[in-house]
């Protein structure tokens, strides 16, 4: 391979996506790695089949095992089984623990260079499964779903005022589920916060739309969750490491007296560069802002204590 190399793993739908949209960038070579036999050999050698149709000529190769992920610069992980309809995110922690743990260890040992993106849900709980198993340093591990969070806010807040998406930005912080904190002073429409935008029903309901974005998908699916939205996440989130553009995204990492919080893994605004996470920046916060992160950390932490004793057995 002669670019950088990105390995997915998991050739789901999120997967799937996510190396079509990398391969179509043309900037680095792709590893899809699927445990079921054929699926990311196919789906490879269809974006193989692609490239001359699109102009580009990034590599894409798909395999059972791991041999050929070593070296990897970034490793997205996607494996794990989605919600289905009713469930919520916590629900699938059992079954995507162990499977994440068992990944983890098969990349970690052949690319220990590599920033690791996490995807599996429920997504805090599994950054903080992946940075045990791997002992990488904390800003090698993240957590895709503020991008995803914040992007879908800025969709709705577009599409309630009738302007570009281009001129909205949003800032959703804490964890990916049910306690997410959008934070209304930093989400701005051309600069002005959207507090000067809309009444306080409108962005109640914006929010509340916001917080329920995936399950609203999950639900319209039946078979699976959404995948366009979060693949182009977990994209920018590689373009801005591999880049290094350092761009400040939020994203599920580690915070260690940042915000208050010690030792927890919860999304908040870093700047993403080369080396990963370089910098969490912390915003100046309301009390009830402050008091909404601090819930949504310690429903992360509660996670966690489960997941450390069922890894235990
Ligand atoms: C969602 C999944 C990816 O929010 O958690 O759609």
């Amino acid at each position: 391979m002669r670019r950088p190399k990105i390995t997915v793993v998991g050739a789901g739908n999120v997967g799937g996506t996510a190396a079509q949209r990398l391969a179509e960038g043309n900037c680095y070579d792709v590893v899809l790695v699927d445990i079921v036999e054929g699926v990311p050999q196919g789906k490879a050698l269809d974006l193989a089949q692609a490239g001359p149709v699109l102009g580009y000529d990034s590599q894409v190769v798909g395999a059972n095992d791991y041999a050929e992920t070593a070296g990897s610069a970034v490793v997205i992980i996607t494996s794990g089984v989605p919600r289905k309809p009713g469930m919520s995110r916590d629900e699938l922690l059992a079954i995507n623990a162990r499977i994440v743990q068992g990944v983890v260890r098969e990349v970690a040992a052949r690319s220990p260079d590599a920033v690791l993106i996490m995807v599996t849900n429920p997504l805090d709980v599994m950054v903080h499964v992946a940075q045990k198993v791997s002992g990488f340093p904390k800003g090698r591990v993240l957590g895709m779903a503020g991008v995803l969070d914040s992007a879908r806010l800025r969709a709705f807040i577009a599409a309630e005022l009738q302007v570009s998406v281009a001129d909205v930005h949003a800032m959703v912080l804490g964890g990916h589920g049910d306690s997410m904190v959008p934070v209304l002073r930093y989400t701005t429409v051309a600069g002005r916060p959207l507090g000067e935008w809309l009444p306080k029903e409108r962005l109640d309901a914006l929010i509340r739309r916001t917080r329920d974005g995936g399950a609203e998908i999950v639900n319209l699916l039946k078979t699976g969750s959404a995948y366009y939205a979060p693949s182009a996440s977990v994209v920018e989130m590689v373009e801005a490491i591999l880049k290094d553009q350092k761009r400040i995204l939020p994203c599920a990492t580690r915070c260690d007296g940042e915000y208050g919080l010690k030792d927890v893994v919860v999304g908040v605004p870093v700047k993403l560069g080369s080396g990963g996470a370089e910098q969490i920046i912390e915003y100046d916060l309301t009390k009830e802002e402050r008091t909404a992160l601090m819930q949504s950390a310690q429903a992360v932490k509660e996670l966690c204590a489960t997941v450390e004793r069922m890894l235990e057995r």
